[in-house]
């Protein structure tokens, strides 16, 4: 499953962001690639271990938590810190796989990437080429947002950054552990999650097919969910 969440930094946000990182110390984004992945990618990225880095990472970090739409997709567990990237001059990041456990010096514990989030910080008409391109069952599908959108995509895909041949493509990418390990199961947690609420808002809290609809995701979530 590709989800979109359109609005999930406002204009003003973007543009804090940007500035932010127009002061930051950018590297070679190849010095946190994998041994298979050094061949492939070639963009830029903020130190992990920088202020900034942290800083913004943390914003958003808390704005997911309370973003409703993104915790019914993703019901995550644990994060993997953003990192924030940057692509220009035919930079391009080829076909791979994410690694499927992190371990960062921050986290007491690797973190199981089920789930991988870009969040788009340039504007598509300031750039050319920079398509996130995923391989899905039902084909190669093309992501490239507008600034303050993020798009989630399961980890367990391969999936390329296209070459940027004008402009720069900034972004932030984050990967996260979700209680429910299982796609599928997660799949229909969330299709029962977004009619519960959209029953919610025509029915009284007190109507019994809805409280059973309820209680049927708590009871599903309770089976599959590792806390
Ligand atoms: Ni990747």
């Amino acid at each position: 499953m590709l989800l979109v969440i359109p609005d999930f930094l406002n204009q003003s946000e973007v543009r804090d962001f940007r500035a932010t990182l127009a002061q930051a110390p950018w590297r070679d984004g190849r010095d946190s690639a994998g041994s298979l992945s050094i061949q492939v990618k070639d963009n830029q990225q903020v130190d992990d271990d920088s202020s900034i880095a942290h800083d913004l990472g943390n914003r958003i970090l808390g704005m997911l938590g309370r973003n409703a739409l993104f915790v019914s997709a993703a019901l995550p567990n644990r994060f993997f810190p953003p990192r924030f990237n940057r692509y220009a001059g035919g930079g391009h990041y080829w076909t791979h796989i994410d690694a499927a456990l992190m371990y960062s010096d921050r986290l007491s514990q690797a973190v199981r990437s089920d789930l991988s989030a870009t969040l788009f910080l340039a504007d598509p008409e300031d750039y050319d080429g920079g398509e996130l391109v995923v391989e899905t069952a039902f084909g190669a599908q093309e992501v490239k947002l507008a600034a303050g959108a993020l798009v989630l995509y399961p980890s367990s895909s391969l999936h390329r950054v296209e070459p940027v041949t004008r402009g720069a493509r900034l972004a932030a990418i984050l990967w996260l552990q979700s209680l429910v390990r299982d796609a599928a199961q997660r799949a229909l947690l969330f299709d029962l999650d977004q009619s519960v609420q959209a029953l919610s808002r025509q029915l009284p809290p007190t109507d019994p097919e809805l409280l059973r609809l309820s209680g049927v995701y708590h009871n599903l979530l309770r089976m599959w969910a590792e806390a």
